[in-house]
């Protein structure tokens, strides 16, 4: 699939933006602070309907306006999609596909799909486990609807019982309706768990292929699921357990006034040669592993949907050494790349390839070359 043309209006620092984008490679060049990563962001949103840097929609707003507006026509193997966004200080969110209005976000899902890459990834490896859940969330949201809906239920049961468990440590007779929360919760619960260790187990075998590759054979890269609660036999099973544990842990989970256990306490583990990278590897192993992860995001979403993924490349042709450079590039081959860069020279190994490059500076941007 490939982004034909992009809109904004009143997103972050761009009052009007009509932006045309080859099939190829399209190059925003231009100083720090200029909006090179809002362009980024803002398709991010017409793949998962949020940023992939803040939660919050107020954020990207353009400042003393009330209302935001993205817009991008997409062009797929089945025909042309037209998706909008609009976000308001005041109202919920806006989604539109093809004209229609649609009520729940999880529609929007499969309509676009991105993968970014940015210097932040790093955080995969080295931050807290939320944003390894944060991965994965994102990634399995595009590709299996019915997660991201499994998702927004378990996120919206989890704030209820635990504002619960605040009341009954007020009201102890309160205790009684904990039941149908955690019957929710277990619900939600062992769907998400199901589908991460789905998603984890595709992406442990394509991430090793592509991170041996990498390292000219040298390492072997190993995911590890940390559920906070197990999978058991079938989804039922795992629900049953799930809520096993959470009996098991409610007195303290009254105590502390919040849920203890859970997908949202869910963690996983990159091992190289079965050391943990993130306590062992090196800068440029852990920067090797992200690599890996994202070019096998790459596969498994061609693979799941027929489509290949938009790639967002976010200045991090900087960062990398020239053999690795050349594998993102070789690895580009003939998808859609919108990629960013504060130094043009920093992608002179696309020179062989067709692109298109903008210059972006202060919410403005023009055709070069
Ligand atoms: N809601 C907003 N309204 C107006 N301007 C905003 C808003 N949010 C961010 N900005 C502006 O956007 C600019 C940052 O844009 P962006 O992050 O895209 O920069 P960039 O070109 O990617 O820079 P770098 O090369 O440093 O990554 C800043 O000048 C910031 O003030
Ligand atoms: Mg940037």
């Amino acid at each position: 699939m490939h982004l034909v043309e992009l809109s904004l209006n009143n997103f972050r620092n761009f009052k009007r933006l009509d932006l045309p984008l080859t099939p190829n490679i399209t190059i925003l060049v231009g100083k720090n602070a200029q909006g090179k990563t809002n362009i980024l962001e803002s398709i991010v949103y017409t793949c998962t309907g949020r940023s992939h840097r803040t939660s919050l929609d107020r954020e990207v707003i353009r400042f003393g306006e009330d209302f935001a507006y993205i817009r991008a026509i997409v062009e797929k193997s089945i025909g042309n999609n037209k998706v909008e966004i609009g976000l308001s200080k005041s109202k919920s969110k806006m989604v539109n596909i093809n004209g229609t209005s649609v009520k729940r976000l999880g529609e929007l899902m499969g309509h676009i799909n991105g993968v970014v890459f940015s210097p932040d990834d790093l955080s995969l490896i080295k931050g807290a486990p939320s944003e390894r859940r944060k991965f994965l969330d994102m990634e399995i949201s595009q590709i299996r609807p019915n997660y991201f809906y499994a998702l927004q239920k378990y996120n919206r049961v989890l704030s209820q019982r635990n504002n619960l468990l605040k009341d009954i440590q007020k009201r102890p007779s309160m205790k009684k309706g904990l039941g149908v929360w955690s019957e929710q919760l277990s619900d939600a619960g062992a769907q998400i768990i199901w589908e991460r260790n789905r998603f984890l187990r595709k992406l442990r075998i394509v991430s090793a292929k592509v991170h041996k590759t990498l390292t000219f054979g040298n390492e072997k890269l190993d995911i590890i699921y940390r559920p906070s609660i197990e999978q058991k036999g079938d989804i039922e099973e795992t629900k049953k357990h799930f809520l096993e544990v959470l009996d098991s842990t409610e007195a303290m989970d009254i105590e502390r006034g919040i849920t203890q256990r859970g997908c949202h306490r869910d963690d996983m583990l990159f091992s190289i040669d079965n050391i943990d990278t993130r306590t062992y590897g090196s800068q440029g192993q852990q920067r090797t592993v992200v690599l890996s992860l994202k070019l096998a995001e790459i596969e498994i979403m061609k693979n799941m949907t027929g489509e290949m993924p938009i790639l967002l490349l976010d200045d991090v042709f900087s960062e990398l050494d020239e053999y690795r450079k050349k594998m993102l590039l070789d690895s580009i081959g003939d998808v859609q790349a919108i990629i960013t860069t504060t130094n043009i020279d920093d992608v002179s190994a696309l020179d062989e390839k067709s692109y298109l490059v903008y210059r972006v500076e202060s919410g403005n941007v023009w055709r070069q070359g």
